[in-house]
């Protein structure tokens, strides 16, 4: 069956300065969509996605499992249903932690990213990606040769644009005149924000806002603590349950659960679900772009994307969530 995107079903928002939309939400393929899992589960999701209109799909060099495995995903379900809807989406992919072994498989090297960048594209598919980041920063790498990687792979054509991710505001504003002075611009930085992950709001928002970059945050859903997942116990397909899941049993303790437990009542009085408040919560910023979510199936998909359906959050309601917030662990 032929997927027809619903553009009219999604709201999209300029990412920084530049002449691109991104959806409210895009998404991300770091679980759920490696060789371990069902593919056409995979396909389903990502089928029903763009269906809703997400034309922005988040990859990197090493989600799966095996790492490399999801952009294979990604590139079979590109090529059985979505060939002849090239232009019409937005892919991006990572270099920048541990891909294979040996000195040049991890960090910042030039040696290392635009290899990596030449076999995300040979397992997608693709001649070129949209964004291509780097995916940390890399102490023990000059800045220029990483920033150089970066805006060769735009005059080679490989990438559209550029980005940097879990970059601080200080290695922001560096990294952003580095690209500047090489003739490319920083696009879009991706940090990870959350109701319960807040250490953007301080500086890095504003670092964004006065250089024009774009926002897209990751792991809005805190891996899926904010939803109703976790308020009676760890379900045994969640991500917690899972040996390579990357939210630990341990994260989800009493007093978490408490919290969920108020945030869940809020939603419920907002006619909402929990996942629903916490995605109009990220994005009530209108310098966030977008919000990244994961899912593990087709209806998460779908309830996430009804988000978009109630997305104000009154300051009565903004003052209730901070209250229960209050005294979270980097709030
Ligand atoms: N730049 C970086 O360093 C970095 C790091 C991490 C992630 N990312 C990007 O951000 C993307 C999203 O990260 P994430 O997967 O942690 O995002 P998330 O949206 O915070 O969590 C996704 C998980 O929440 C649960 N969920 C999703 N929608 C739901 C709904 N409507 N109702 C109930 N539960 C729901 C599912 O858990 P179950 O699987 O348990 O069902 C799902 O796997 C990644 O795929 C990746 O593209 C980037």
């Amino acid at each position: 069956m032929p997927v027809i995107p619903a553009y009219d079903k999604m709201r999209y928002r300029r990412c920084g300065r530049s002449g691109v939309e991104l959806p409210l939400l895009s998404l991300g393929l770091w679980h759920n969509f490696g060789s371990v899992d069902p593919f056409e589960e995979s396909r389903a999701m990502i089928r029903r996605a763009f269906e809703l209109g997400i034309t922005h799909f988040d990859l990197a060099n090493n989600y799966g499992p095996e790492p490399g495995s999801a952009e294979e995903t990604f590139g079979k379900v590109l090529a059985r249903d979505l060939a002849g809807h090239r232009d019409e989406l937005v892919i991006s992919t990572k270099a920048g932690w541990r891909m294979w072994p040996g000195p040049y498989g991890d960090g910042g090297s030039r040696k290392y990213m635009l290899a990596s960048l030449d076999q995300s594209l040979r397992r997608m598919g693709l001649d070129y990606v949209d964004i291509f980041y780097h995916h940390r920063p890399a102490p023990d790498t000059p800045l220029e040769e990483s920033m150089t990687a970066l805006a060769d792979a735009v005059k080679q054509g490989k990438a559209l644009y550029v980005g940097i991710s879990a970059y601080d505001a200080d290695e922001t504003r560096a990294a952003a005149a580095m690209l500047r002075s090489l003739g490319t611009r920083c696009f879009v930085h991706q940090p990870k924000y959350s109701m319960f992950v807040r250490d953007i709001e301080p500086r890095l928002l504003s670092t964004l806002g006065d250089e024009g970059i774009g926002c897209v945050v990751f792991s809005p859903l805190a891996q899926g603590l904010l939803t109703d997942r976790y308020l009676r116990g760890i379900p045994a397909d969640s991500r917690a349950a899972k040996a390579h899941g990357a939210l630990r049993p341990e994260e989800i303790t009493a007093e978490r659960v408490t919290q969920l437990g108020h945030l869940n009542d809020i939603a419920k009085s907002r006619g909402q679900s929990l996942a629903q408040l916490a995605l109009a919560w990220v994005l009530r910023d209108s310098r966030v772009t977008s919000a990244i979510i994961g899912a593990s199936r087709v209806a998460q998909v779908e309830d996430s994307v009804a988000a978009l359906d109630r997305l104000e959050i009154s300051p009565d309601d903004l003052g209730r969530i901070e209250t229960v917030l209050g005294g979270t662990p980097g709030a």
